[in-house]
C-alpha cells in the first residue's frame, strides 16, 4: 500500500474540519490526490444510526455505542480507506479510531484495551494524527458560536474533559499533539510542518 492515512482527532469545536479542508488543498496543489472522509461514516448504515441517536439526544446502551462505532468503521475501511491507500491516495480522515478509544474511553471502558483491539483487529494504523489539542469549554463555545447545538449525547464539558484526558494519555509514534487555541492560520502552520517533518508531504 502506498498511501499515507492522516488522522485529524481532538474534542468537538478543535477546527478539525476547517483544517482538514486546509490541508487537502494543499496537498492537491501539490499534486496528490487527496481523499476526504470521516467518521461516524455516513455511507453506513451503523453510521447513520449513531447520527440519528446523537441527534435525537437519547443515548443507547454503552455496549451498543461502542459496536456501532465498530461497525460503521469496518464499512468504512473496507469501502473508503483500503481501496484509497491501495490506489496510493491520501486519505484525510476526520476522526478513526482513537476516537473510540478517547470517546468509548471516557464512557467506562478500559481504553487501553479498546486500542489494543483496534490494533489486533487489523484496521489500518494511520501514518500520522494530528491530535488538536484544547480545553473543552472553548470547543463548546466554539460549537456554539458557529451556530450549531451541542449534541447533548457527545457534547457536555464534564465528559469532553475526560475524552481530553484519555487523548492525552494515548501514546503512539504516529501521534503529533497540536496546540489548537490559536489562531487557524498558526494550527494550519503547525500542521503542515508536522505533515512536511513527519511525512516529507508538503
Ligand atoms: P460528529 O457528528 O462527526 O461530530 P463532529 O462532526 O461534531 O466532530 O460525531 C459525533 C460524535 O461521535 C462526536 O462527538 C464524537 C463521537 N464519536 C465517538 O464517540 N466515537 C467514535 O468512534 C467516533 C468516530 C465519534
Amino acid at each position: 500500500m502506498n498511501g499515507r492515512l492522516i488522522v485529524f482527532e481532538g474534542v468537538d469545536g478543535t477546527g478539525k474540519s476547517t483544517q482538514l479542508e486546509r490541508l487537502a488543498v494543499a496537498l492537491e496543489a501539490a499534486g496528490y490526490e487527496v481523499v476526504r472522509t470521516g467518521e461516524p461514516y455516513a455511507g453506513s448504515e451503523a453510521g447513520r444510526r449513531i447520527r440519528g441517536m446523537a441527534k435525537s439526544g437519547k443515548p443507547v446502551e454503552p455496549e451498543t455505542e461502542l459496536a456501532w462505532f465498530l461497525e460503521q468503521r469496518r464499512d468504512h475501511v473496507r469501502e473508503v480507506i483500503l481501496p484509497a491507500l491501495e490506489r496510493g491516495a491520501i486519505v484525510l480522515s476526520d476522526r478513526y479510531y482513537l476516537s473510540t478509544v478517547a470517546y468509548q474511553g471516557a464512557r467506562g471502558f478500559d481504553w487501553e484495551k479498546l486500542l489494543r483491539d483496534h490494533e489486533s483487529e487489523g484496521f489500518p494504523a494511520p501514518d500520522l494524527v494530528l491530535l488538536l489539542d484544547l480545553d473543552p469549554g472553548a470547543g463548546l463555545a466554539r460549537v456554539k458560536l458557529r451556530g450549531d447545538v451541542a449534541e447533548p449525547v457527545f457534547e457536555e464539558q464534564h465528559f469532553l474533559d475526560r475524552v481530553r484526558a484519555v487523548y492525552l494519555q494515548i501514546q503512539r509514534p504516529y501521534l503529533q499533539l497540536i496546540d489548537a487555541t490559536g489562531t487557524p492560520d498558526s494550527v494550519t502552520a503547525a500542521i503542515r510542518a508536522a505533515s512536511s517533518e513527519r511525512l516529507g508531504l508538503l
